[in-house]
């Protein structure tokens, strides 16, 4: 029996990541004071723990888009349901992202900061399934390259579920997840069963398993 989902990014290798990233934007931006941006809500975990690997006076703000699509497709079309507290006139805008997918969401988001005359504007988005892109999009600190496949876990949310999976999963079969949303709460609960997608508490790396798992790259700075 194949597994409901897999780590595809487990949590020590995305900690890894974070403080490579983190060590980037301290270089690129020595000497200022950038602030950072996020997207709630998904973006929210990868900021947190972004903002600790960067040794920089920086500061912090959300934004709150809603799309207009179900639970697994995103469609492009956006509304600001929480705008910025902070002027980002003159300041150098670094926008954090849990994942870019076709791209429609954050083209949207940088054309209506950029209106607001931001000194710089930059994308770090921790997952990019560039295969899907529909809108061009330079980003510039990008964690991992991700497969085509639905991820949850580490701020990633199905239907509002499964955002404090500490890794990040791939699921193999997204239509067993549209049938049971709660499938895989034994993520959550610590009672996944034992195999390829067991969540065992002593893991330390991600481990790619079966079929999401081939051919999946990982980004090289
Ligand atoms: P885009 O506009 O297609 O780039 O959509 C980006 C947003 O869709 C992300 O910020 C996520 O909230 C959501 N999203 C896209 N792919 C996934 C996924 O695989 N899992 C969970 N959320 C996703
Ligand atoms: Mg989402």
């Amino acid at each position: 029996m194949s597994p409901i989902a897999s780590v595809l990014f487990g949590r020590e290798d995305i900690r890894r990541r974070i403080e490579e990233l983190g060590r980037a934007i301290t270089g690129d931006y020595e000497g200022r004071a950038p602030v950072l941006v996020s997207v709630l809500k998904g973006g929210s975990v990868f900021l947190a723990d972004l903002i600790r690997e960067i040794r920089l006076p920086i500061s912090i703000d959300y934004m709150s888009i809603s799309r207009y699509g179900g639970a697994t497709e995103s469609m492009g079309r956006v509304r600001i349901v929480k705008d910025l507290d902070q002027d980002v006139g003159g300041r150098d805008v670094l926008v954090v992202e849990d994942i870019v997918d076709t791209g429609l969401t954050l083209s949207y988001l940088i054309s209506v900061l950029e209106s607001r005359r931001p000194t710089t504007i930059e994308v770090c988005a921790l997952l990019d399934k560039s295969v899907r892109r529909i809108a061009p999009l330079e980003i510039r600190y990008r964690g991992f390259e991700c497969p085509d496949v639905f991820v949850v876990g580490y701020g990633l949310d199905f239907d509002e579920r499964y955002r404090n999976i500490p890794d990040i999963l791939a699921v193999q079969d997204l239509s067993v997840l549209i049938a049971d949303p709660d499938a895989l709460t034994p993520f959550v609960t610590g009672g996944a069963p034992a195999g390829p997608a067991d969540l065992g508490a002593e893991r330390s790396e991600s481990q790619v398993v079966g079929p999401v798992g081939e051919g999946y790259s990982r980004f090289e700075p």
